[in-house]
């Protein structure tokens, strides 16, 4: 096996190391040995329980770690109140306390509510994360992002509650659905988007080896997309201003995700990829951004098949009006306006809270034409 890679997320007391591997499962008791922790509550769901929770286990008993287990159901639906409070509900029963520790292994819908109950049970208890998902491990398992959806909206509940340690072992990918890996490449290019045009490029030339799933390739992604994500958190962990670039393409694609329906059959990652193609293209009408780049945008995420527009999600009908008033309630609207991310090219993202509702109003009818 080779030596796993280390990125830091520099933020002081809060910092932690996100650890990169093949393979790491096995270590997950040595990795623990620096907390000194008696006693985790490993939170996982049931499909990622079936295929990776008794490797997890078995590392934790043999560094003589006490394990209990919370199984939830998987999918986005488990990402609501009632299952928050069921979770909370058996960590209190289990007498997980302060001393104690949280593992969140699975997804980023695991990740996301185990990080949130977390932060809740006892007034905070530390968690780790070990993501099992493409998407968990480029962007949802770092950053501190905890929450759970509303019927109001994607995510509007949560909290920021740093890990103290992410672990991505990149073999539990092997086990991944390709519609799932695929969701989560979209994250992998979203990173390119924003602020790396020649990691675009390099995707566009070259991911055969990454969608394939070959161990390097992976791993180097893992890493790329992780290193990117650490230093945008580290400057700005609360999203007072630059990591709100991190959503590109979210505004959209978590209004089509409320449209839709959380249990519904569409990933995150796909949304994004819509979304980052409906920014592009709004880039496009504004006149910041050459109709070209929006073209290679479109053309690589169709090329690995991803969905590029609405009549790929669903055939039924959708309405331009129900989608402008799902976006209004992000996360990102302040005093009824939204900040958008734009790009004046592939690689060149930024925020503007300028954008005239008409022209989103014309996208949208465009796109749901
Ligand atoms: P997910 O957690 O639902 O996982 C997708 C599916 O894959 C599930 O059915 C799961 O059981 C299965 N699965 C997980 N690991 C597996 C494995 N190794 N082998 C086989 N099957 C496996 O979805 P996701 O795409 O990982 O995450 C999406 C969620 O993450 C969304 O709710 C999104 O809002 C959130 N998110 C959060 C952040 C953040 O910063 N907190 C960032 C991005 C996304
Ligand atoms: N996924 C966006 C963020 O973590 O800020």
């Amino acid at each position: 096996m080779s030596t796993p890679t280390r990125i830091g997320v520099d933020l002081g007391d809060r910092g932690y190391d996100i650890v990169i591997g093949d393979g790491l499962l096995a270590d997950a008791g040595d990795y623990l040995a620096g907390f000194a922790v008696a006693r985790v509550a490993v939170v996982t769901d049931e499909t990622v329980a079936g295929l990776h929770l008794a490797a997890l286990r078995s590392s934790l008993e043999a560094a003589g770690i006490e394990v209990v287990e919370v199984v939830l159901p998987p999918g986005e639906a488990t990402k609501d109140f009632s299952h928050l409070e069921g979770l909370l509900d058996q960590l209190l029963a289990a007498r997980i306390e302060r001393r104690d520790m949280l593992i969140a292994l699975g997804g980023g819908v695991v990740g996301d509510l185990a990080g949130l109950a977390a932060s809740m049970l006892r007034r905070g208890v530390d968690f780790i994360q070990v993501p099992t998902t493409l998407m968990a491990q480029v962007d949802s398992s770092v950053g501190g992002k905890t929450g759970i959806n509303s019927r109001h909206g994607k995510n509007l509940i949560g909290a920021f509650h740093q890990p103290r340690l992410v672990l991505a072992d990149v073999a539990t990918l092997r086990t991944l659905p390709r519609r799932e890996f695929l969701a989560g490449y979209a994250e992998v290019v979203k990173y390119g988007l924003i602020g790396d045009a020649a990691w675009f490029g390099a995707l566009e030339a070259d991911h055969a080896d990454l969608l394939a799933g070959d161990g390097d390739a992976v791993t180097a992604a893992v890493a790329a997309s992780c290193a990117a994500k650490a230093r945008v958190v580290a400057a700005d962990e609360r999203e007072q201003g630059q990591r709100a670039l991190l959503n590109l393409g979210h505004s959209f694609g978590h209004a089509i995700e409320l449209e839709v329906g959380y249990g519904a059959d569409l990933r995150h990652g796909e949304a994004v990829a819509v979304g980052m193609v409906m920014a592009f293209d709004l880039s496009v009408r504004l006149g910041l951004c050459p109709p070209e780049d929006a073209a290679r945008v479109r053309r690589h995420l169709a090329a690995v098949g991803l969905p590029v527009g609405l009549r790929d999600i669903q055939d039924a009908p959708w309405d331009a009006a129900r989608l402008a008033a799902h976006m209004r309630q992000d996360k990102k609207v302040r005093d009824g306006r939204i900040t958008f991310v734009l790009a004046r090219g592939i690689g060149k993202a930024f925020l503007s809270r300028e954008v005239d509702p008409a022209m989103v109003a014309a996208l949208l009818e465009a796109a749901v034409a």
